[in-house]
């Protein structure tokens, strides 16, 4: 399966990704996390992703294109994959439609994750992630057991730079200019399914899982 997942800052993309990604034993490719790797490695491609980030706004186009071809090229995308922030506008989904057609392979679905503004506000407000595993928990909605340390691996939990409000205002702004229209563009092309993405972590995971199997190859 060939599968990408749209829908606001906070939806729950990066949560639902990890779930979705294995249970259909495809690899998840996060835009995000890779930039945060980088930027927490230090690398130059860091350091210009991380001025772009801290301000909530999109790293440009190309360098990020460059950087999915790089990671869809790797033998584990072969047989299909999970993008979890990528595309995030029109050009780059044109990009992504030239990548699959040069592998002659097309897009299975898109899936849309609704939830509405106050909600994904409190969403990432609370959010808090492991520096170790990469793990996102919250702190009203899903709290780990010991107040900041991952359940899952034991490693420190963090608050993501740009989770402060100003920037969070910004991030919603820019996903309504930008990313949103993708919904249109993904529906018009017959790819798109959209799911009530509010309620609990399993329920929505749940329906996510209902509504793509029938898109498996
Ligand atoms: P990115 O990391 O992709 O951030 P985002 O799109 O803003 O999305 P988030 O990761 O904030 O939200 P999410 O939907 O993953 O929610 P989560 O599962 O964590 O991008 C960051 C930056 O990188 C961009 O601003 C940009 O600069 C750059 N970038 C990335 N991709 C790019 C691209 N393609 N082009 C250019 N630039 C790019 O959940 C949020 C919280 O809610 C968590 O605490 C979670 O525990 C909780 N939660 C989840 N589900 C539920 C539920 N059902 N009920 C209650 N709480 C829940
Ligand atoms: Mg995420
Ligand atoms: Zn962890």
């Amino acid at each position: 399966m060939r599968l990408v997942l749209v829908g606001p800052p906070g939806a729950g993309k990066g949560t639902q990704a990890e779930f979705i990604a294995e249970h259909f034993g495809i690899p998840k490719v996060s835009t995000g996390d890779i930039f945060r790797a980088n930027v927490s490695g230090g690398t130059d491609l860091g350091r210009l992703a991380k001025k772009y980030m801290d301000a909530g706004d999109l790293v440009p186009d190309e360098v990020t294109n460059a950087m999915v071809r790089d990671r869809l090229a790797q033998p584990d995308a072969a047989d299909g994959f999970l993008l979890d922030g990528f595309p995030r506008n029109v050009s780059q989904a044109g990009e992504l439609d030239d990548m699959l057609d040069e592998i002659g392979a097309p897009l299975s679905v898109v899936l849309d994750l609704e939830v509405e503004h106050d909600e994904v506000v409190k969403r990432l407000s609370g959010r808090r992630t492991c520096k170790k595993c990469g793990h996102v928990w919250h702190l009203e909605y899903d709290p780990p057991a010991t107040p900041g340390i991952c359940d899952r691996c034991g490693g420190d939990l963090y608050q993501r730079d740009d989770d402060h409000p100003d920037t969070v205002r910004h991030r919603l702004e820019v996903y309504a200019a930008q990313t949103a229209p993708l919904i249109d563009f993904y529906r018009e092309r017959d790819k798109l399914v959209s799911i009530d993405a509010l309620g609990a972590v399993e329920d929505v995971t749940e329906r996510a899982i209902t509504v793509l199997t029938p898109h498996q190859d």
